[in-house]
């Protein structure tokens, strides 16, 4: 069976209004960007280089300036986007705000099934219920099924949103920074719990945000180099995520190693490999 589309982006192109400068300036310029279903991207780049402004067009939430985006089939302008969002999961830290602070983990959970903010348990059916309680152990969050979704760790609340996500079964999901201010454990729980979502759901495509590679998981299939809202380098994992193309990207001298999977970055900061000249 041919690879299907998942999303394709041609010459892309986001203007914003800069306050401080009194000017409108390209957040993303002539991003081509094509995934096929059931790819991993990992979707790297320095703070402020535009991921978060490329993951909103890929959500379907912010419409490009200039250039074409195609999701799942559909052609962003000339398709109901609230239609098409119903397909897509978007996970950020400010989801996690806006559930009523009584709400507990499982129950948040169960929003994901009627893809609301407040919990209609009364809509769920029985294999909505289940799919329910199978995504707590997916995410690793079961023994966590009756706390309070607002007294959780962050990484917790990051797996309840994924949990939450997948239950509206997406055939998109896209997750901004998930591994961002998880501890050593937090992050580790995080990424195999995304392996065992990634090998469940073989057709859901995952594009994933980050500025640290160790944050990727193993089941990272390709990569896409954002600096100055601009593509350094996009392609299968292991040929893009080099020491050359992310040193462009970060704008340090980075070396990259890979093991067991993983990936690994050291970085020396230009200045000061002046400064020891
Ligand atoms: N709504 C907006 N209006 C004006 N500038 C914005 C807006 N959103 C983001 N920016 C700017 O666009 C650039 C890219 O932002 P963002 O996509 O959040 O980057 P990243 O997620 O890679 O850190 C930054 O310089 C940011 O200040
Ligand atoms: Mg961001």
């Amino acid at each position: 069976m041919p690879a299907l589309t998942a999303f394709a982006l041609n010459g892309v192109a986001v203007w914003r209004w800069d306050a401080d400068n009194g000017v409108r300036r390209p957040i993303l310029n002539e991003i081509d960007w094509h995934a096929r279903t059931g790819e991993v991207w990992a979707l790297l780049g320095p703070n402020g280089a535009g991921k978060t402004t490329l993951l909103t067009v890929l959500g379907a939430v912010e419409f490009p300036s200039s250039g074409t985006v195609d999701i799942l089939g559909e052609r962003l302008g000339r398709t109901d986007v609230f239609r098409l969002r119903e397909q897509i999961g978007f996970v950020d830290s400010r989801l996690g705000r806006r559930f009523a602070p009584e709400l507990t983990v499982a129950e948040v959970v169960r929003t994901g099934a009627t893809g609301t903010i407040g919990l209609f348990d009364e809509r769920l059916t029985a294999e909505d219920r289940e799919r329910a309680t199978a995504q707590l152990a997916t995410m690793e969050i079961e023994h966590l099924a009756e706390r309070r979704f607002a007294v959780c760790s962050h990484g917790e609340r990051t797996r309840t949103l994924i949990a939450r996500a997948l239950l509206a079964r997406p055939r998109l999901l896209l997750l901004d920074e998930p591994g961002s201010g998880l501890d050593l454990g937090g992050r580790e729980t995080l990424l195999g719990a995304l392996g065992r979502v990634v090998v469940d759901e073989p057709s859901l495509t995952v594009v994933l945000t980050t500025h640290h590679l160790e944050e990727l998981p193993p089941v990272t299939t390709h990569a896409l180099l954002l600096r100055d809202g601009r593509i350094g380098a996009a392609g299968p994992a292991d040929a893009t995520l080099t020491g050359a193309a992310l040193s462009a990207c970060f704008g340090l001298d980075v070396r990259v190693a890979r093991s067991a999977g993983r990936w690994h970055a050291t970085a020396t900061p230009a200045a000061t490999r002046a400064d020891l000249r």
